[in-house]
């Protein structure tokens, strides 16, 4: 049983994996919070009032319990889980547990992304029913705890219960206190083209707030924190950390207070959102993934791999190895027509590649960023056989074939913003702020998510199309829906979510045989909300192979390597300018969902064939990569080497793969010590030398990398 009550102590236990997690409903009837960590037996622990009433302090007793539901008006002074203004304006709000239930399985989020069950037996559900008397509202706070992994879901439903219509001013998805403040702090931070550096900071007095108000996770901030303790690394050490299921604005705090507690939170944006809930209607916050490792870093990446892997990502696509993809935007840019697209496709398939995917550029009368998005209608100019007819082409060389859209833009230079000028995002009076020269779509009013829904369907019936790759290019302006009364304005952002989420959900569930990739000036949407309709996401515009060792080796910490998209260009580099060996760039692009990216006529024949030599390996490798364990083995933020390692569930497959940036003089060799492996297997290399597993772990395998910008792949294999 995942789940369990203790009547006496009035204590609800949530076990799986090697994670507990306790709540404790006291007299008054509030839900508080016991624990979250090591793996406890059920009746482990008991609410002891002492914790907090033994000192005499100015702070009311209410201001440090450890609630589980924090609400504001009566002597708690955080950040509210839930914030409600009343009918009268005032911001009171007391909620007392009702009743609560424990059910088997994990019920879907009506309308919003979520990790999710196929047997009822891999989790259980705990919902609480709170209710605010005074104002009517009834909260129902709902946890799943997943069995084998011991990751605890949390969302709320807020319901008017009452007569008089309510304004959310907060809603925190999970908020989860700590007894100790002597803990680390580490998070996702970065920017276009270098997404998703690893942070690591000491908590200190006072809040560390990570955010986005740019109605997209964005490139700046994603939607995780953990805590760790001093000393915690990647192999050993206690993390507790929280992933939002959400692609919007969203806000995630941790608060010191004067106590030495600490509080970890989780939700939505107050900055740009608010909901106001009338008589009868309810509101649902976004899921929160709380995972608790004890064995580091690697520990907590791999139950988050593993969850996101197989129960966020759905549809054919999800336990399926993804094609060796070619992808002409560095190849060409803008500059194509059919017969350029056709040797590249036609090179491609020579080489092994198994997608062509044709990016911007095909539709209106875009020949640059500067119009016709919204105008999905093949430019029979530069595709004079329109997109069936390449696309037959394509195929006739063995490909499949994917396309580039932008649904959510409108430029300002095209047929649809001539007929629907509205159709923006935009304040009447004011001017609408462009960015790449393009406007967002009002994706809250339902004629516009019509309107994108039979525009791509349209596209996407009209030819043989196997892949879609979803753009989305720039933040939101102006983000205050014209078709929105005054006090509903601050209910776009999300309003936008839930619209793009309807779309996506239509499209993705119309189409289920395509294969759908995320993306946003590459990784300015890289987050768990995409991932529930698209298994996979191109993670940076920054193809640089030296640039990619952090960004893959930081989105690790959260995504599988089956989420991103990892593609070998052209050198010098077009973000860097720097130049790598087609080696090194392969061995890093073979750590994802392989591709190029390039024009691959320009190549050489040494280049093609070592270019075809890169996708068989790919082929072989690509079962592992997607499905083995994946372990940190050496940082590229911490020096000039990088090491990862995939091992399969069986642990009888190893792939190590190993990097080096500048090369260091008078250096020793690397010694690595490997992860998961059998202790008591024999390993063999592809030179046939055998190495003892045990050995692998404690001492290491050698490697010496000789060159900067240099790499080392190696298989080994149990005996
Ligand atoms: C941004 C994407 O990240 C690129 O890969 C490319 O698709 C361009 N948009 C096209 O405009």
């Amino acid at each position: 049983m995942s789940i369990e009550f203790n009547a006496s102590a009035c204590t609800w236990t949530l076990s799986g994996g090697s994670t507990s997690y306790v709540l404790h409903r006291d007299k008054q009837d509030r839900l508080l919070h016991l624990y979250w960590g090591k793996r406890l037996a059920a009746d482990a622990l008991r609410w002891d009032p002492r914790d907090y009433s033994s000192f005499a302090s100015f702070d009311l007793p209410v201001s440090i319990l450890p609630h589980e539901l924090p609400v504001c008006g009566s002597g708690w002074y955080g950040t509210p889980a839930v914030g409600i203004r009343g009918a009268d304006g005032s911001e009171v709000t007391d909620l007392q547990v009702i009743s609560s239930e424990i059910s088997a399985g994990k019920p879907p989020l009506p309308g919003l992304p979520a990790t999710y069950t196929e047997k009822s037996s891999e989790a259980q559900t705990l919902s609480f029913l709170l209710c605010d008397k005074a104002t009517g509202l009834m909260v129902t706070a709902q946890y799943s705890v997943f069995e084998s992994s011991g990751a605890i879901t949390r969302s709320l439903i807020l319901k008017n219960g009452g007569t008089s219509a309510l304004t959310v001013t907060s809603l925190m998805s999970a908020s989860v206190p700590f007894w100790r403040n002597d803990l680390d702090a580490v998070h996702l931070h970065g920017a276009w083209a270098r997404e998703r550096n690893i942070v690591r900071t000491p908590v200190a007095p006072g809040e560390l707030r990570i955010s986005s108000a740019r109605g997209a996770s964005g490139h700046e901030s994603n939607p995780f924190l953990a805590l760790c303790e001093h000393n915690t690394d990647e192999h050993s050490g206690c993390v507790w950390s929280v992933s939002f299921v959400y692609s919007g604005s969203f806000e995630i705090l941790c608060r010191a207070d004067n106590f030495g507690h600490l509080r970890l939170s989780a939700g939505m944006n107050p900055d740009v959102f608010s909901w106001r809930l009338e008589p009868g209607e309810t509101l649902v916050s976004p899921e929160a993934v709380l995972v608790f490792s004890g064995s580091g870093f690697n520990g907590m990446s791999q139950l988050y791999h593993a969850l996101y892997r197989e129960r966020l990502a759905r549809g054919c696509w999800r336990d399926r190895s993804r094609p060796v993809l070619i992808n002409n935007w560095e190849g060409t840019y803008f500059d194509f027509d059919e017969q350029r697209l056709l040797s590249i496709a036609e090179n491609a398939a020579e080489i092994g590649v198994e997608l062509f995917v044709l990016d911007d550029g095909w539709f209106g009368k875009r020949n640059s960023d500067n119009c016709s998005l919204g105008d999905w209608t093949v430019n029979l100019s530069k595709l004079p056989a329109g997109l069936s007819g390449l696309s037959a082409k394509i195929h006739d060389m063995g490909l499949l074939f994917g396309l580039w859209f932008e649904p959510e833009m409108i430029s300002p230079d095209s047929d649809l913003y001539r007929s629907h000028p509205d159709w923006c995002l935009h304040v009447d009076g004011r001017p609408r702020t462009e960015a790449r020269q393009q406007l967002i779509l009002d994706l809250t009013r339902p004629e516009v998510q019509e309107y994108v829904i039979s525009a791509i369907s349209a596209v996407l019936s009209s030819a043989r199309i196997d892949y879609v790759k979803w753009d989305m290019n720039r933040n939101m302006t102006e983000a205050y829906s014209v078709s929105l009364p005054p006090e509903r304005k601050k209910e776009t952002q999300h309003r936008y979510m839930l619209g793009l989420y309807h779309i996506l959900e239509t499209i993705t569930s119309a189409y289920p045989d395509l294969l759908f990739e995320s993306c946003s000036g590459g990784g300015g949407r890289f987050d768990p909300g995409m991932l529930f309709y698209m298994p996979q996401t191109w993670t940076s515009d920054d193809t640089d192979a030296v640039e990619r060792l952090k960004l893959q080796y930081g989105t690790s910490l959260v995504y599988p390597a089956s989420a991103m998209g990892a593609h070998v260009s052209a050198v010098p580099n077009h973000q860097t300018g720097r130049i790598t060996s087609l080696k090194m760039r392969g061995d890093v692009a073979l750590a994802g969902n392989f591709g190029f990216e390039l024009d691959l006529s320009k190549l050489s024949v040494n280049e093609l064939a070592e270019a075809k030599e890169i996708v068989a390996r790919v082929k072989h490798l690509r079962n592992l990569t997607r499905t083995g364990t994946f372990h940190r083995l050496l940082s590229p933020f911490e020096g000039q080497h990088t090491a990862w390692s995939f091992v399969s569930p069986d642990r009888k497959t190893v792939l190590l793969c190993v990097y080096q940036a500048l090369s260091i003089p008078n250096c020793a060799p690397l010694r690595i010590r490997l992860c998961g492996l059998l202790p008591d297997a024999w390993y063999e290399a592809a030179d046939g030398s055998r190495f003892n597993g045990a050995a692998l772990m404690q001492q290491g395998f050698t490697v010496f990398l000789r060159g900067d910008f240099s790499s080392e792949v190696f298989l080994l294999q149990a005996l």
